[in-house]
């Protein structure tokens, strides 16, 4: 059985005391027993917020990693360093990362193994941009941004990768794919990773929905068959509003 997953992506927001009130608010509720949830702070906060949240149920995990394993590469973080401080699962492929930082799909697919290769969970981010879907070739890209960045990997490995379909013109813009929308691209993909891979794995690898999920809107989003949670960005920064999702299975 595949699992429910919620994870707040909170991007570059949020300095120490920021981080310190939103995980005391997180730390407030229950977490049901159906789904995990996980949240990604910036670098400089993942030690703290893996202090606030030993005692609960919720993982903190990494927004993006080198893909080194060390050495003079300013201003990037490795995947020991992530492990060191308590983070096992990083996110990688993030549209903003594939936007303004260069992230191709060769990088990401060396990133994915360098992630894998050290025992982490990755969460693999893919979809397209307005334009791919206005010219009908959304499906195409999303192919290739798997075959190249992600399809490389061992079947082995694949139990430790967790896919967000995140369509970049629903991120951050208040629109939000319709449910019709997310339940074809995922039901695509997972009949993409079955003929990559295998029934099981294709059965039991958890795709997330991520682009302007809300309180409002993730439980028709969430009741898709193929939608298995969701990666939420401007939603996660309020913790009242992240576990009116979390509860929305
Ligand atoms: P929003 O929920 O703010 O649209 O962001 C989605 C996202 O990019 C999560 O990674």
């Amino acid at each position: 059985m595949r699992k429910n997953i919620v994870a707040g992506n909170w991007k570059m927001n949020n300095d120490l005391p920021q981080t310190e009130s939103l995980l005391q608010d997180l730390k407030k509720h229950v977490i049901p027993e159906n789904v995990s949830v996980m949240v990604a702070p910036a670098f400089t906060n993942l030690f703290q917020a893996f202090e606030y949240l030993r005692e609960t149920p919720i993982e903190v995990i990494a927004q993006n990693m080198h893909q080194s394993k060390k050495g003079a590469f300013t201003g990037e973080v490795s995947a020991q360093m992530l492990k060191s401080v308590g983070v096992n699962t990083v996110i990688i492929g993030h549209s903003e990362r594939r936007a303004y930082f260069n992230e191709t799909n060769a990088i990401l697919a060396e990133k994915v193994s360098a992630a894998l290769d050290s025992d982490m969970q990755v969460i693999f981010c893919f979809g397209e941009e307005l334009n791919d879907r206005k010219q009908g070739e959304h499906l195409e890209v999303v192919n290739a941004q798997l075959e190249q960045g992600l399809f490389h990997i061992e079947e082995s490995q694949m139990k430790n990768v967790i896919l967000a379909y995140e369509p970049v013109w629903a991120i951050g813009t208040g629109e939000t794919a319709s449910p019709d929308q997310a339940q074809e691209i995922h039901k695509y993909v997972r009949e993409h990773v079955k003929r990559a891979y295998n029934t099981a794995i294709a059965e039991n690898i958890s795709i997330l929905y991520g682009g302007s999920v809300k309180p409002a809107n993730a439980q028709e989003i969430f009741a898709k068959p193929d939608v298995d949670g969701g990666l939420i960005g401007g939603a996660a920064l309020k913790a009242e509003d992240f576990m009116a999702i979390v509860n929305a299975f």
